[in-house]
C-alpha cells in the first residue's frame, strides 16, 4: 500500500477569510478541520504517481513488474488519454492501463474489478490507484461544496498469493436516475466548453447535499449487511468498517445503525476532507502504517458517490504492521 497527500494545508480558518463560513459550521456539520490542496500545475496523475511509487516500494516491486494499471478517478488530468495511461508513462511501466469512473465509489469498484481479473488469471500483478484533485473542479465561491473536498491519492498492488490475503466478497450498485444530484455538468459532450458554460459555472461540482446525505445514510448500512452475507462473514468477525470519508455525520449514523463502536469505524476526514476515490486507500494506508492492521484482520470498505454509485468489499488482510 501507499498513499500521498499534497503538502499544502487549507484549514477551516483559512476558508473563513475568503467565504461566508465558519470553522464551527464546517466542523459540526462535516467533521472536517483541514484539507490538502494541490498547488497550481499539480494534476491528478502527479498525486497518483507519488502514491504508486510508495505502494511499489512497500511491495518490493518496480514498474516493470506491473501487468496492468487501473486508476479510479473522478478528476482525470483530461478527458483522454486516461489518467492511468499518463501515470503509466510517468512511472515508466510498459503494461496496459485504463481508468475507472465511478466517482467516490471508484476505489471500491476498482478493487472488485481488479480482484476479478486477477482471480481469472488474466493479470498477475496489478496496480490500483484512487486519485483525485477535486480542488481543481470546485467553485471556491460556493460554500456549500468547496469546504467539503480535498486532494490525495492511495494505491495498492494486488497479486494472487497463496496465504492469508483475500477478497471475501463484493457488492457494487448504481442508480443513474439520480445522476443529477451530484455532478460536474459541463466539459463532456452534453455541455461542451463554451464562454457560456464557463460564465454559468457549469464546470464545477454541483450537489444537492441533503439528498446525497440521505442516500448515503440509507445505503451504507444495508450494503455492509449485504456484502457480509455474501462473504459469509459475521459483523463480529470484522475488525474495521471503513466508510468513504464524505461526512463524519454519515459515518456516525452508519456506525450507529450497525451497532458498531467508534473504535471499529476509524476515520480521518478531520485531516483530509472528502478526497473522493482516495479516501478509502488513504485510510487503509494510515491504519497499516500505524500498525493497526494485523494479518488475518477482516475489513469492510464502503464507497458511495456520484452516479449514484455505491459498493462494499470484504477483505482479509495478509500483512502485519508496516513493512
Ligand atoms: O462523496 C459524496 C459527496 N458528497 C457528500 O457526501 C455530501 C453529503 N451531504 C452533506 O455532507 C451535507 O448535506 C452538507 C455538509 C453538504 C450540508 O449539511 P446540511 O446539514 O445538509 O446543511 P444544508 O445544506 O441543509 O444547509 C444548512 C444551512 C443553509 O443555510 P439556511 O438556508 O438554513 O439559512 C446553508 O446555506 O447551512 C448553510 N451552509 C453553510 N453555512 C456556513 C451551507 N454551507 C455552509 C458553509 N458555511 N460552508
Amino acid at each position: 500500500m501507499g498513499s500521498y497527500v499534497p503538502p499544502r494545508r487549507v484549514t477551516n480558518h483559512d476558508l473563513e477569510q475568503i467565504l461566508d463560513t465558519s470553522d464551527e459550521w464546517i466542523r459540526t456539520r462535516t467533521g472536517i478541520v483541514e484539507r490538502r490542496v494541490v498547488n497550481e500545475g499539480v494534476v491528478t496523475s502527479d498525486l497518483a504517481l507519488a502514491a504508486a511509487k510508495a505502494a511499489l516500494a512497500d511491495a518490493g516491486l518496480g514498474p516493470a513488474d506491473l501487468d496492468l494499471i487501473v486508476v479510479a478517478t473522478g478528476s482525470p488530468d483530461m478527458l483522454w488519454p486516461s489518467t492511468a495511461c499518463v501515470l503509466q508513462g510517468k512511472l515508466g511501466a510498459g503494461c496496459p492501463a485504463f481508468d475507472v469512473s465511478a466517482a467516490c465509489s471508484g476505489f471500491v469498484y476498482g478493487m472488485s474489478l481488479v480482484e476479478g481479473l486477477v482471480a481469472a488469471g488474466q493479470y498477475e500483478t496489478v496496480l490500483l490507484v484512487g486519485a483525485d484533485a477535486l480542488s481543481r473542479h470546485l467553485n471556491w465561491n460556493d460554500r456549500s461544496t468547496c469546504v467539503l473536498f480535498g486532494d490525495g491519492a492511495g494505491a495498492v498492488v494486488i497479486r494472487r498469493v497463496d496465504g492469508e490475503g483475500d477478497m471475501l466478497g463484493s457488492v457494487l450498485r448504481a442508480d443513474g436516475r439520480d445522476a443529477d444530484i451530484l455532478k460536474i455538468p459541463a466539459g463532456g459532450n452534453a455541455i461542451p466548453p463554451s464562454t457560456e458554460s464557463v460564465e454559468a459555472h457549469l464546470h464545477y461540482i454541483t450537489m444537492n447535499g441533503r439528498e446525497v446525505f440521505k442516500f448515503a445514510v440509507r445505503t451504507t448500512c444495508a450494503i455492509v449487511e449485504e456484502v457480509l452475507g455474501r462473504a459469509n462473514v459475521a459483523l463480529d468477525e470484522v475488525t474495521y468498517v471503513l466508510f468513504h470519508q464524505a461526512n463524519q455525520r454519515i459515518c456516525d449514523a452508519a456506525a450507529e445503525g450497525l451497532g458498531l463502536p467508534k473504535e471499529r469505524v476509524p476515520g480521518n476526514i478531520d485531516k483530509y476532507g472528502n478526497t473522493s476515490t482516495a479516501s478509502i486507500p488513504l485510510l487503509v494506508d494510515e491504519l497499516y502504517r500505524a500498525g493497526s492492521l494485523e494479518a488475518g484482520n477482516i475489513i469492510v470498505t464502503v464507497g458511495f458517490g456520484a452516479g449514484l454509485t455505491w459498493g462494499a468489499n470484504v477483505v482479509r488482510w495478509s500483512k502485519g504492521g508496516h513493512g
